[in-house]
């Protein structure tokens, strides 16, 4: 299994470092190109590649820790045909901070659409990106990150790699159902939960 992370900022900053704290290889991309991102690929090793954008589509996990506004940017980039897409991007109205006017629809839906045929997952919106970055496990238990999607295969594989990185998932249904506790503006938003131990 591949995987890649679209945004190398403070999200994608935050899972790259997981990725290089298991080891696990990542490819990132951002907009500036790969050489922008040397010295994050100094800081964290060999494990996290940066790699132009059409290189991260090609991921068998493709990992959006861009802006939302700039999802469409990335479209044609690539294949995202069946492609396992988890989306941690929020749509935000910046002028003053709320959820974005999307007519009524999900931030994810939107997402899917496009990006025809992928296979979206939300999943790591929730959290601030320096809660993110902290080591999920603690003294308190796993951190967790929720999930959501109409495709629950894909929720599932999701879900291996949220395990994989050491978080605890936590699964909510579909789009219309967790995607509306998880976008921003939803109840789950910012909350840190931590799956105590038994
Ligand atoms: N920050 C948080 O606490 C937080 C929490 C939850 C969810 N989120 C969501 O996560 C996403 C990323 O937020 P962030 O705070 O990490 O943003 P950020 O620090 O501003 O980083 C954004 C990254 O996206 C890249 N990017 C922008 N347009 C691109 C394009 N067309 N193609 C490829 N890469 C592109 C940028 O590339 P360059 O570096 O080359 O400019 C940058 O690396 C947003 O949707 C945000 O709403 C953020």
């Amino acid at each position: 299994m591949t995987y890649s992370i679209i945004g190398a900022g403070a999200i994608g900053g935050a899972l790259a470092r997981h990725f290089a704290r298991l080891d696990l290889p990542v490819l990132i991309a951002n907009a500036r190109g790969p050489e922008a991102l040397r010295d994050m690929q100094e800081a964290l090793g060999a494990s996290v590649q940066p790699v132009d954008l059409q290189t991260a589509v090609q991921a068998d996990v493709v990992i959006l820790a861009l802006p939302f506004a700039a999802v469409p940017e990335i479209a044609a980039a690539g294949d995202w045909n069946g492609r396992l897409v988890i989306d941690a991007t929020n749509a935000i109205d910046f002028s003053d901070f709320t959820p974005a006017d999307l007519g009524g629809r999900f931030s994810s839906q939107i997402v899917a659409e496009t990006l025809p045929g992928a296979r979206i997952v939300k999943g790591f919106n929730t959290l601030p990106a320096a809660v993110l970055a902290r080591d999920p496990v603690t003294a308190g238990g796993r951190r967790t990150i929720f999930l959501s999607s109409d495709d629950q295969d894909a929720a599932a594989r999701a879900g291996a790699l949220v395990k994989q990185l050491q978080f605890e998932p936590i699964f909510l249904g579909r789009i219309d159902e967790g995607g509306r506790l998880q976008q921003f503006g939803g109840a789950l938003m910012v909350h840190s939960l931590l799956l105590e131990a038994a």
